[in-house]
Parts: C-alpha cells; structure tokens; sequence
C-alpha cells in the first residue's frame, strides 16, 4: 500500500493545509504539554509533509513509514532546509512495532494513519508503540476517520485532477462501507501523464477503520495514554459531530 501511490501523492495533496495542521500540533502542546516541546516524533510520515514545516519551526523530529517510496520521498525533502537537514531523520518502519530506543516530547499520527489500523490489535499496538516513545507527561497527537461523520456523511466515488512539476495525476476513489467491521475499502485508481511521453496507471486498495472516541478511549487507556482532548480536525476548539468526517484526539503518557 501506498507505494505506487506514493509517485501521485505529492501532487494530489498539494493543496492540504500542512501548515495549519502543524498549527493544530503546536496548540495541542502549548495547552497539555507541562514543558516545551523540542522533539517529535511522526508515526506515518509519509512524505514529511507535517515534519519538514516542523523543522522549520525549530523542532527536531523523526518520521517513521512503512512504505519505502514515501520515506524516498521525504527523504529528498530534505534538501530544502538549508543547513538544517540533520534535524530531520526518516526511517522505514511499522509504527506498531518499531523501537527507536529512545523518548521524545510529542509523538504525531496524522492524517489517518490510524484508521489504516483496522482491528483493534493494530491500533492497540501502534498506541503503546507511542507510549514506549513518550516520558510520563509527553503527548500523542492524532486525527482519525469519525465514525458519526462517516456514517452520516456516507463515503462517495470521487475523482481528482493535479498537475505538479509537468505532471498530470488523475484519481479516482471508489468507497465500500462494511459496518460491521467499521472499515471503508477504497479503490484507487492513479493515471500519471506527462506531455510527449505514454501515460502510466495503478491501482491500489486502501482499508480504512472509522473509530468512536469511546473505542479510542478504551485502547489509549489500555496502552498507558490517558485521553484529554477530542475535537473535529484541525479544529482544536470545536467538539466534533456528525458533520465531520475527521477528528483528533489528544492523550497524555501516564
Ligand atoms: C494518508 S497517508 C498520511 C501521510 C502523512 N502523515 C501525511 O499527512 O501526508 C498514511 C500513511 O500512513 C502510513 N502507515 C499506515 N500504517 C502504518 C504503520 N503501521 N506503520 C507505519 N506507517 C504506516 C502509510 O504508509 C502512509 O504513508
């Protein structure tokens, strides 16, 4: 998963509020935090698109990703922070399982990287994953598919259209809801073009969980993180409803 998407995901994510979630991460430190954050930790990286502005912002962070092409990715993103590049490491590695021997301020999970944890084992075993990286007082910060939104919003077929760097991606998503087990597959089809050359497809199945905070608040507190905040995402201050497809939750290491 995600590796041949990986080549389109720059592009079809370009517009996403990178900044603003980066804002989202630092309110949610500056409220809970009890000293200041230098270090993060981002389970699910991707392509770096929160830790690259995170470094920009004066924090040291590591990005961890099970997928080798999107770590390539972040990787060559490094090139951009001008004599900072040592304050950003990414690896390739399974949040629910790697150790990097070490503990940091705030470990990130963004963009639903836990909805791509679809029993209750995965998501159990990427939380005290976190907590094995955290002190007592240290933050996890995630957002998550809603179950409320979800299951009033519905999921639909889209398509999407992005150029980037001479390059033409088109997607197309096809849902399929099975409520019983709270998971949404997702076909997704990627055509790349690029003028004068022939044009490539792929196709790629996510599985994606929607969660109840009762659900995420019964496995954080089995993992040694106590729950303190939920709102819609990245809206910090709004509790969130039906009409949101995503929402965060914030916890604390015990
Ligand atoms: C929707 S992308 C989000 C990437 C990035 N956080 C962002 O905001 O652009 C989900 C990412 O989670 C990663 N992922 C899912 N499950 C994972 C796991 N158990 N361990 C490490 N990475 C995981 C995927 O490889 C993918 O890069």
């Amino acid at each position: 998963m995600f590796d041949h998407y990986a080549q389109a995901y720059d592009a079809l994510y370009q517009d996403k509020d990178y900044e603003g979630e980066c804002d989202f991460v630092e309110a949610a430190a500056q409220r809970y935090l009890d000293r200041r954050a230098a270090t993060i930790l981002d389970f699910g990286c991707g392509t770096g698109g929160h830790a690259i502005p995170l470094v920009r912002r004066g924090y040291h962070v590591t990005g961890v990703d099970q997928s080798g092409a999107m770590i390539e990715r972040a990787n060559g993103k490094r090139a951009q922070l001008n004599g900072h590049a040592d304050h950003v490491r990414f690896a390739v590695g399974d949040a629910r399982h790697t150790a990097l021997g070490r503990t940091f301020d705030l470990v990130t999970c963004m963009f639903a990287v836990l909805s791509y944890q679809t029993t209750d084992a995965d998501a159990l075993a990427l939380f005290k994953n976190a907590r094995q990286h955290l002190e007592p007082g240290g933050l996890f910060v995630c957002d998550y598919w809603h179950g409320p939104g979800v299951l009033a919003l519905r999921p639909l077929t889209r398509a999407k259209t992005a150029e980037l760097g001479g390059e033409s991606v088109t997607r197309t998503s096809t849902p399929t809801l099975d409520e019983a087990a709270r998971v949404v597959t997702v076909d997704i089809h990627t055509r790349h073009a690029r003028a004068g050359q022939p044009g490539t497809e792929s196709r790629e199945q996510h599985r994606v969980r929607y969660f109840f905070p009762s659900e995420i608040s019964r496995l954080l507190t089995g993992s040694g993180l106590r729950p303190l905040h939920y709102c819609a995402f990245p809206d910090f201050n709004l509790p969130p409803t039906d009409h949101d497809w995503n929402a965060a939750v914030i916890a604390r290491a015990i």
